[in-house]
């Protein structure tokens, strides 16, 4: 039988590496995993100071009862080069910062005490995608996802890849195809496979078995009745529990999966064949001062964040294969992906192209269960052709998985289309400030950027970002600008039926290297800032849901009379997905404000928009003049279903201290946001006053306990290192404490 234990404690933890001591312990610091080696300020630092070796130890004891058994360490996760070493013996290198690998210890253990010893080198090696050249993104060093020990019997089921081939006939069926692991080489005569189908309930759907003889198994179970698909609003989960049974013994594992069928056309993209228009952001996997290495709960709430604050349908892990865990959120909740290989502009030697081909490989077979993937991207982001590399990636790409398509993300317009789907990173938007031939474009057409004369699918992967940089504590008519960009090219892409959607750039600002961002070592082109506080432009996405899915009323103002030139709040954008919005302020009369569809014609739904023309001569807050109160209601089908106030004076009354949760497991993070509000609950947009924050119980604080509010509010992380209650205070000099209590709870949770 198949166990997996947590092997994430007890680690110690050294700066250098001594090649000498693999096989002893040196002092160093005690970690748990996943781990960043360097923790980094929040901004202003020297990334280069995680670029050194470092290195990981753990002593366990191996048990009499794994005797000629299958022992590996299975690593989700290290940064950016590692090498393995059991009692002073190197078992495994991978030279790869996103993908999982294992170290085969079966042949090394000792009776007793037993030590592994992980190398791992941040450096930025040439040698290793996507590193070469200039990067916009950080790739902070360390083993930052989870390690599990494995202990199979001799013979185990390696990795298996499921298919739904007629998801959409009446009779389902699924084929299974498992790589079988013999490493000892052991007799397979008599071996079989089993295969159980249970949807989420348990509920058993189908099963079969068939004999296996060599290191695959192929294996379908046809007819199956009473099968839901898997769609972003009802996203129908089922598990396939394999059985081998072999001379050596019995192996279980189970894959979770879904019946669905996607397709990119020249009519867009498809979900179990109904056109949906992707909407969507990139994610880059980072947070604040611990970088990558926050562990299950925050990789699942950033993908909770993108389906239900953002309401996107898609979202692109730019620019490498992301957690296993935000994935499997993605599975869990309807929210579709683009997964892509690492990469970034540069492409290098051919050694550095067969390393990226391997990636292909590593990525697709890691992934090809998640039924949120729908298409990879098998190209280095904004790379220039090459053809013989990116055939050598479409070939591997297409012989692995040919239910998906794949793609490659490019700025270059005429680049070479191996692909199935042609992905464009547009950044036409802001060309005309210094291209003054071009009007304002929101995306260019299809056949300008592909240079060829026929239509082919097509998606925009990108677009904004450096074109637009907007922090979140940026004045309101540079975040109303913000917002406009973004609705201009959502608006275009769901105008033209021959874009499949619009990825934008990006969910969440991002540290990175000196020679972007605004010098901080943040690209603050997110929609949200790193602790995902959402800017304005957040709602920009979230008001095309629904209003069955959530209401959204968003003025885009801070409602103070001298914040904008010449005073005033007009124009006025109302992000909402309300039917239409009545302003109420001071003696004017109440106004009724449709969205704006004539500005705005393809948006599910369109923005209210308020101009100086709708108040001739008694414009809000003309300089000099008075100020007043204001009450935003919106409608729906003629009832008021929401409504936002402002007032006109301000003032710091309430420290506010929100949890994620309030109930997690130990070994978990959480993250909390404080902010500071006015009287009737609005964030002060200009408050930067420091508060303090102070943790009891059993819980370790990321980054500094002393911090600045930016723009009103400030987040931070506690990861929980124990069973216990957890007791969080935050001061603030004038609003005195407040305080969040988190029930921590005993037990790791597994898969
Ligand atoms: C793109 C790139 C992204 C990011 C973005 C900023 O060129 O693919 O990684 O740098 O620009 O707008």
């Amino acid at each position: 039988m198949r166990t997996l234990f947590p092997f994430n404690d007890g680690w110690i933890f050294t700066p250098g590496f001594n090649g000498t001591a693999t096989d002893a312990v040196v002092d160093g610091t005690p970690v748990t995993l996943p781990h960043n080696a360097v923790d980094l300020p929040f901004a202003y630092f020297d990334e280069k100071s995680y670029c050194q070796e470092f290195t990981y130890q753990k002593r366990f004891v191996a048990d009499s009862s794994w005797a000629g058994k299958e022992v590996s360490l299975v690593f989700d996760g290290a940064m950016a080069d590692s090498v393995v070493y059991i009692n002073g013996q190197q078992v495994v290198a991978h030279p790869d910062g996103y993908t999982p690998f294992e170290a085969r210890l079966t042949t090394h253990l000792h009776a007793g005490e037993n030590i592994i010893t992980v190398k791992i080198d941040g450096s930025e090696n040439p040698a290793i995608p996507p590193f070469g050249a200039r990067l916009d993104y950080l790739t902070y060093a360390g083993i930052y996802r989870e390690v599990w020990l494995r202990v199979t019997d001799a013979v185990y089921i390696e990795n298996c890849k499921i298919e739904t081939p007629n998801a959409l006939a009446d009779l389902k069926s699924v084929t299974l195809t498992a790589d079988i692991a013999n490493p000892q080489a052991l007799d397979l005569t008599n071996s079989q496979l089993e295969i159980v189908l249970r949807d989420a309930n348990g509920q058993e759907k189908g099963r079969t078995q068939a004999a296996v003889s060599g290191t695959q198994a192929h294996i379908a179970l046809e007819g199956l009745q009473d099968i839901e698909l898997w769609d972003i609003d009802n996203p129908a989960l089922y598990i396939l529990t394999l059985t081998l049974t072999t001379p050596a013994g019995v192996d279980e594992t189970a894959i979770r999966f879904g019946f669905r069928t996607v397709e990119f056309t020249l009519d867009g993209f498809s979900l179990n064949g109904r056109i949906i228009k992707l909407r969507g952001l990139n994610r880059h996997q980072s947070f604040p001062y611990i970088g990558y290495a926050l562990g299950r709960a925050a990789q699942e709430r950033d993908a909770d964040i993108l389906k239900y604050e953002l309401k996107l349908n898609i979202a692109r892990t730019s620019h490498y294969p992301q957690s296993r865990w935000f994935l499997d959120r993605c599975d869990e909740i309807g929210l579709l992906v683009f997964e892509e290989i690492p990469g970034w502009q540069h492409i290098g030697n051919v050694a550095w192209q067969k390393a990226s081909v391997e990636n292909v490989r590593q990525m697709i077979r890691r992934d090809w269960n998640h039924p949120s993937i729908v298409i990879w991207g098998v190209r280095i982001n904004e790379s220039k052709d090459n053809h013989d590399f990116y055939e050598e990636t479409n070939r591997v790409a297409r012989a692995l998985d040919s239910t998906r398509a794949i793609s490659g993300v490019r700025c270059i317009p005429e680049s070479e289309l191996l692909e199935d789907v042609y992905s464009m990173n547009d950044f036409i938007l802001g060309m005309e400030e210094i291209d003054g031939n071009r009007p304002r474009t929101a995306l260019r057409p299809q056949k300008e950027v592909t240079g060829l004369n026929k239509l082919v699918p097509y998606l925009i992967t990108e677009f904004n970002g450096h074109m637009f940089p907007t922090k979140i504590y940026d004045h309101e008519q540079r975040q109303a600008e913000h917002v406009l960009r973004h609705l201009e090219v959502l608006d275009a892409a769901y105008g033209d039926p021959q874009v499949a959607g619009a990825i934008g750039w990006c969910a969440f600002d991002y540290n990175t290297h000196k020679d972007f961002g605004s010098g901080d070592r943040i690209c603050h082109h997110g929609v949200m800032d790193m602790f995902r506080e959402p800017k304005f432009a957040a709602y920009a996405y979230a008001s095309q849901c629904e209003p069955s899915e959530g209401v959204i009323l968003k003025p885009v103002t801070f409602w103070t009379r001298g914040e904008r030139n010449h005073g005033g709040v007009l124009p006025l954008i109302i992000l909402t997905n309300c039917d239409e919005v009545v302003l109420e302020s001071g003696s004017l009369p109440p106004r009724h404000f449709a969205p704006d569809r004539k500005r705005f014609p393809h948006l599910p739904h369109a923005p209210v928009m308020i101009y100086r023309e709708d108040y001739p001569g008694q414009e809000f807050g003309h300089w000099g003049m008075g100020w007043q109160d204001v009450v935003f209601t919106g409608y729906v089908d003629g009832k008021p279903v929401t409504e936002v106030r402002f007032v006109a004076n301000p003032v710091a009354s309430q420290l506010e201290l929100v949890a994620d949760n309030q109930q997690i497991v130990a070994g978990d993070c959480v993250r909390l946001m404080a902010r500071i509000l006015d009287q009737v609950g609005n964030k002060l947009p200009y408050m930067f006053e420091p508060v303090s924050i102070n943790i009891d119980g059993p819980a370790e604080l990321v980054g500094p306990s002393n911090v600045s509010l930016s723009a009103g509010a400030v987040g931070f992380w506690l990861i929980a290192r124990g069973p216990g209650d957890i007791v969080v205070n935050v001061s603030h000099a004038r609003l005195g404490t407040t305080q969040v209590k988190i029930a921590s709870t005993a037990g790791e949770r597994h898969e």
